[in-house]
């Protein structure tokens, strides 16, 4: 029998304790449930109090570790990138690829532009050419409308760039855009964006309803928003060497052969876009990482990297190499919107220090560090993918892990390591050896 579904009327209305109450007692098992969810809240109440401000239905914290990525040699300056992820062994291979490169020229970038987009989509039950006849007379109302909110943006050089309209009509009748430019200087901009876009819409219904040549039922505003397909706001990124420089990086193989490699496995990416997937998002272990830690918006930035992936019309791999006269170059063009101000980076306590960390950078120096992670994680995949394979490096990690999750006590650790240098790691093998060499009891680990 199917079981009767319960409907909670006005959950966001209860406190904070109140929801936390309601979930324990009708959804979890037991008081350690409410107890557990009561030791991750923030010892300091401001602190906690700030944290339930972000969000709607807090009841209680989800921490992950943060972590340090040192030397990170970027345009010649070198950087402590905070990087916030859970995944074992991300971090390790971007420290590991920084270190690489450190000595090496480091990694290079060059923003390509800094653009963003904001637009209006409507429907125009008119003649075309009606708007098209006015449509510079519309440009100029909708920026002087807007004034109020771009004055500040303007004042630090930034603003709507441009306004354009776009027709979509083919593909649904009456179907268009306002498709707008902007620049937003050290924010990502999206409140910037998404307010002017309402101002734009309001002006223009009104701009509409006083024409007496157009049907007075002839504009439907759809929709006013950001897009996150920031192509324009793009860095590109990449290391650099002779391939003598890349002879033993692993041990006993020749730099030309490491960068043969290194590049088929690349062009495995360019070609496939299963491979591509799992290349890209190797890239974005990094990339989102920095993102996270310094208060930015890491849903934006990944679905704004991977559509630009398929911008050719077919998804393939964000980095590429090449290897000519001898020096092996190894870059990628990545676009997305991340700011220094304004949203999460004045609130939170910990992205106020990531960026304290990396010295206050501007919004561009931001994507070249967030750029410049993500190769790094890219180059470790790659290399040792093409090499001894990914399981020996994250394996150690993944052996760690278990090690914790079985209880068994730390000074095993290094035993435990050495035994399984050799042979394959899963949680079974582990638990066996633990049992043979009795290392816990066998209650605890089942
Ligand atoms: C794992 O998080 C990322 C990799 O799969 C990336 C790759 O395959 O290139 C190792």
């Amino acid at each position: 029998m199917q079981k009767e579904q319960h409907f909670v009327h006005g959950f966001s209305k209860k406190t904070r304790d109140e929801k936390l109450n309601y979930v324990v007692d009708n959804h979890l098992s037991s008081d350690e449930a409410l107890t557990l969810l009561k030791s991750f809240h923030h010892t300091d109440a401001k602190i906690q109090n700030l944290l339930e401000e972000f969000s709607e239905n807090t009841i209680t914290n989800f921490p992950l570790p943060y972590n340090i990525c040192p030397n990170v040699l970027i345009n010649g300056k070198s950087y402590m990138v905070p990087m916030v992820v859970e995944e074992s062994s991300v971090v390790a291979a971007a420290s590991n690829s920084s270190k690489f490169w450190f000595t090496r020229g480091g990694f290079k970038t060059e923003i390509i532009g800094t653009e963003k987009i904001g637009q209006v989509h409507f429907l125009w039950k008119d003649d075309k050419q009606l708007l098209l006849n006015r449509f510079d007379e519309l440009k100029e109302l909708l920026r002087k409308e807007c004034f109020e909110i771009t004055e500040n943006m303007i004042k630090r050089g930034g603003g709507i760039l441009d306004i354009q309209l776009k027709d979509f009509s083919h593909e649904e009748p009456g179907l268009m855009q306002l498709y707008t430019t902007f620049e937003t200087i050290e924010s990502m901009g999206a409140n910037f964006i998404n307010s002017c876009l309402e101002q734009f819409a309001s002006t223009f219904k009104k701009w509409h309803a006083a024409q007496k040549e157009f049907k007075s039922d002839g504009l439907e505003i759809i929709m006013c928003i950001l897009s996150n397909l920031t192509p324009n706001c793009r860095v590109k990124c990449y290391v650099e060497t002779s391939i003598d420089q890349l002879d033993n990086i692993i041990d006993g193989v020749s730099g030309a052969e490491f960068a043969r490699r290194f590049r088929l496995g690349v062009r495995v990416a360019e070609i496939d876009p299963h491979r591509a997937t799992t290349h890209n998002k190797g890239i974005m272990n990094g990339v989102d990482s920095v993102v996270l830690a310094t208060g930015n918006d890491f849903r934006a930035v990944e679905a704004c990297a991977h559509t630009y992936a398929a911008h050719s019309g077919k998804y393939t791999s964000l980095s590429h190499v090449s290897i000519d006269n001898d020096v092996f170059r190894f870059e990628m063009e990545i676009p997305f919107a991340v700011g220094v101000v304004g949203g999460l980076t004045s609130l939170h306590p910990l992205v106020k220090l990531s960026l304290e960390l990396l010295e206050h950078p501007s919004a561009k120096e931001l994507m070249s560090i967030a750029a410049a992670i993500g190769l790094a994680n890219n180059f470790s995949a790659v290399k040792n993918l093409v090499t001894v394979g990914i399981q020996q490096g994250h394996m150690k990690m993944h052996l760690l892990n278990i090690i914790k999750q079985l209880n068994i006590p730390d000074v095993h650790r290094n035993d435990i390591v050495e035994h399984f240098k050799d042979k394959v790691v899963s949680v079974s093998a582990v638990r066996n050896l633990a049992e043979k060499w009795n290392l816990i009891e066998i209650e605890k680990i089942k």
